[in-house]
Order: C-alpha cells, then structure tokens, then sequence
C-alpha cells in the first residue's frame, strides 16, 4: 500500500489548546520537507481551534476539519451548535460525522444522514464513520452493523466523491487493541464492495508501533488517529513508518 495516496486524519477530539498549536511547527517542516510519496494530512481540531490552526497551515498542504455539527443549513436559535457553512467559513474543508462518541450520546442514523447531506451542499469533505461494538463482534454481527449504519447514515446520498468512510471498530478505539490483518482487510473489502469508488481509511488506536503492520493491508487508503495524533512526534512518526 505504500504507493497509494495516503490519508492521515487526526481527531484531536476534545484535547487541545491555544498554546498546543505551536507544536505543529514541526509537522510542518516535517511536511515541508518528506516528499517520498503523496499523502494527505488533515487536521480536525475542536471547534476552538478550526481557525487559528487554519491561520498557521495557510501556506502549507494540510487541510483541517470539524469534527461534528448541527444538521441545519440555516442559521438559527441552537445554542452551543455550528453548522457546516460556520465550520467552513472558519476555515475547515473536512469534518466528521457519525463518530462513536457521538453515537454513544445518543446520535442516531436518521441525525447523521441530516448532518451529511448538509455538509455535502455547504461543500465539506464527509469523514463517514462507522463501526460495531465488542458485544456486536462477538455476535458475528459486524457486516450488519455497519451496512446498517451506511444505508441510513447514507440515505439518498447518490453521489458519494466527497465521502470517505473511517472504520472504527467502537472496541479499538483508545483500548490499544486492533483487528487482525486479515480481519480489517475483509471489512474494507465489504465496504469498497459495498460502496463503490469510496477511499475506507482504519480508525481505532492507531500508533507508531503498529502501524508498520497496518499499513501492509493492501486496501486500506488511510488512517483515523486519535490520541496519537495529539503528539506531532508521534504523528510524524506514524507518516514516516507507514513509507518505510
Ligand atoms: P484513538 O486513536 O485514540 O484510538 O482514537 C481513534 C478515533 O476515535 C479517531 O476518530
């Protein structure tokens, strides 16, 4: 896979400060400077941060994104709520949606349907993520899970090029714990089956001791870090084995 366009996704989740962003000085240079291959770096920062991190990638290839909003297109009377074109007007091309930890607060399929199609028409980037929980695999109930959360979450969404599906299995998230090889490329290959023409990037405690494996399952076109993201050491790290 080391030949492919690679995406790397950070999800700095509700971590983050103004002061932090001085450490992406060495992503940066970092960026700058490894011209190995094409790849692509995103960074979806809390809302607090979209901008001033926009300010700072201005001249450079890293784009930044959102990492959730609220579904409706119009401005309105939703305190504590951005909508796509607010995230975009900040300076964000890409965002997430259909997060677990969003799921978890009670965000349904039908909600994250609203919240694509809005982000689709404001001209965002759709990081669609999916995934089952511990007690759903043990079921052997994976595949179904996640068509599910497609169909609905995907509803009536003909055309999918600005869609890019993460798969974050709930159980891999910040546990340490990842599929098996084999298992991940047989998901990814159900949903490139599934979808055709999507780009299936693998989320769920990505690092950089495993990455030298995960990186060799062929179908993968990127990844979705979170806590290793946090760290522009680690990051760096992470893109550098992943060409190794
Ligand atoms: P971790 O990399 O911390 O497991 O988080 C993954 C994730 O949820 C990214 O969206």
């Amino acid at each position: 896979m080391t030949n492919k366009y690679i995406y790397f996704i950070g999800n700095w989740k509700m971590f983050g400060k103004y002061k932090t962003l001085k450490s992406l000085k060495k992503v940066i240079t970092f960026v700058k400077k490894f011209k190995k291959n094409k790849f692509r770096l995103i960074y979806c920062p809390p809302s607090t941060l979209i901008h001033p991190m926009s300010e700072i990638f201005k001249k450079t290839s890293i784009d930044i994104g959102g990492q959730n909003c609220h579904h409706s297109q119009n401005y309105g009377a939703y305190t504590g709520q951005i909508n796509s074109k607010m995230l975009k007007d900040a300076g964000a091309k890409y965002v997430i949606l259909g997060h677990s930890e969003n799921r978890l607060l009670g965000e349904k399929d039908e909600l994250i349907n609203l919240k694509v199609k809005s982000c689709i028409k404001s001209g965002l980037k759709v990081i669609f993520c999916i995934g089952e929980t511990f007690k759903q695999k043990k079921k052997k109930n994976t595949k179904k899970v996640i068509n599910n959360q497609i169909k609905k979450g995907l509803k009536k969404i003909k055309n999918k090029r600005n869609i890019l599906i993460a798969y974050e299995p709930v159980w891999a998230i910040g546990s340490g714990i990842t599929p098996k090889e084999t298992e991940l490329f047989d998901i990814i290959k159900y949903i490139k089956n599934r979808l055709k023409n999507v780009k299936v990037l693998y989320g769920g405690s990505v690092n950089p001791k495993n990455i030298q494996n995960l990186r060799r399952i062929e179908n993968v076109d990127g990844f979705l870090i979170g806590g290793a993201s946090q760290d522009s050491k680690n990051l760096i790290d992470i893109i550098k084995k992943t060409y190794n």
